[in-house]
């Protein structure tokens, strides 16, 4: 089975909550563990300069979730675990990606088009308030993605549409400069969980209605206590839909004790009763955890150390990966020469290619195929060998327009088919 690699990113923004916890970080730490996957995970500081203009906030917010995800289990020797701001090949090849990405595309992200749609209701001009950085969100994102070549990404349902832009843009530059980039994937994890917040909303810092993942414990108590009820009183039965208090329980329960707490529901469990359960189920997940976490947080340097050692590994990737790139559009010492075409070797094999052949009918044919096999064109049949050869010689060079061949069976679209004819005109070197 060949392994596939999977790739997630947090932004250093903020503290994680049980949100994070049961939306994230509780799945990718289970996810590291499986067999056949390589993981890359890291924390997202650039993306945080998008919207943190707090030096100070991002510093900590960096620490604050590189601990959670150690403190949760993830094994930094096990996965590729790094700070995005330690490579610089990113922002390298944030700018490659930047040249083939169409403006328009970048138009129709949901963010920019929602902070646009903001402006205009309110009056202002269409990009008020909107940085660059804003703008470019995608491309830095799908650079963290095709850097590593990942196959998957774990992502919540906003950023479907990220994952399709680097599926966009890697296909884009492999056009033009070869098969450099796999197209990655969305994986949106179905069953996990999205935890209403204190006031009954999604958990989200935007609404502030948060419960810190690494609250101390009579915080935790204090926040729980808090979580919106109705105003059933005590005896009275409760209804589990739509409780938020029921659902933050069955996050983290098993079957059997969420199936309990729905009885004491119907039993008329008094509210502080139940908010009291639901704090000693957390407490029981979170307190071993936390000791780790306290204990990590007192020791940044250690933090950084593992950081370092991350990043040395993330570009032991990075580095030669991004030599490729860069001789692949053309960015080569002037002294390169026939020693530098070798490298992209790979490359060429994966190239589109024409084939002779003969049928059982004793003409002779010949067909232009992509790098994976589709036929683009199909040709007409010829008595003698050599002209089919000299046709598709012709071809390449462009002496001959594809679609004045004599009954050309086209088969692929007309701009793959002038691509796979400009791609292998530019390999033969004319
Ligand atoms: N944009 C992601 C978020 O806000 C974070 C992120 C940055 C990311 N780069 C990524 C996620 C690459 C997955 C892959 O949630």
């Amino acid at each position: 089975m060949t392994v596939q690699r999977v790739l997630t990113g947090i932004t250093t923004s903020g503290t994680p909550h049980l949100g994070n916890y049961v939306g994230a970080v509780r799945p990718t730490v289970r996810a590291s563990r499986l067999a056949n996957t390589e993981n890359y995970y890291f924390l997202a500081d650039y993306h945080a300069l998008i919207k943190v203009g707090d030096p100070a906030r991002v510093q900590r917010s960096t620490l604050e979730i590189a601990a959670t995800w150690l403190a949760c289990g993830l094994d930094p020797d096990k996965v590729f675990f790094y700070r995005q701001s330690d490579i610089p090949e990113i922002p390298e090849l944030t700018w490659l990606l930047t040249c083939v990405t169409g403006k328009g595309l970048l138009n129709r992200a949901h963010a920019y088009k929602a902070a646009v749609d903001k402006n205009t209701a309110a009056g202002q001009e269409p990009d008020d308030g909107v940085s660059a950085g804003l703008f470019m969100y995608p491309v830095l994102m799908a650079a963290d993605i095709l850097m590593f070549n990942a196959h998957h990404v774990p992502v919540g349902r906003d950023q479907i549409q990220h994952i399709e832009m680097a599926r966009d843009m890697a296909a884009s530059f492999n056009h033009l400069y070869g098969e450099h980039f796999t197209p990655p994937q969305a994986v949106i994890e179905a069953h996990v969980a999205t935890l209403p917040g204190l006031d009954g909303r999604k958990m989200s810092k935007s609404y502030d209605n948060t419960i810190p993942l690494f609250a101390p414990t009579e915080q935790l108590r204090k926040l729980i206590m808090g979580i919106v009820t109705d105003s059933r009183a005590p005896g009275e039965p409760k209804d589990t839909e739509g409780s938020a208090l029921f659902q933050i329980f069955q996050a983290f329960a098993t079957p059997e004790e969420t199936a309990d707490l729905a009885q004491a529901y119907a039993a008329g469990i008094a509210w502080g009763e139940a908010k009291e359960r639901l704090y000693q189920r957390l407490e029981q997940e979170i307190a071993p955890m936390r000791t780790v976490y306290e204990e990590l947080m007192r020791h940044p340097e250690h933090i950084e150390a593992t950081l370092q050692r991350g990043a040395a590994k993330a570009r032991g990737i990075a580095t030669p990966f991004t030599a490729r790139l860069r001789h692949a559009v053309g960015l080569r010492a002037l002294s390169a020469g026939a020693a530098a075409q070798a490298d992209t070797a790979p490359a060429k094999v994966a190239a589109p290619q024409f084939k002779q052949y003969r049928e059982k009918d004793g003409l002779f044919y010949f067909k232009l195929t992509t790098a994976k096999g589709e036929v683009l064109l199909q040709s007409a049949a010829y008595t003698q060998p050599r002209d089919a050869a000299q046709t598709m010689q012709q071809l390449v060079l462009g002496a001959l327009p594809w679609s004045a061949l004599p009954q050309t069976g086209q088969l692929g679209a007309a701009a793959d088919i002038d691509a796979a004819l400009l791609q292998i005109r530019q390999a033969r070197g004319d």
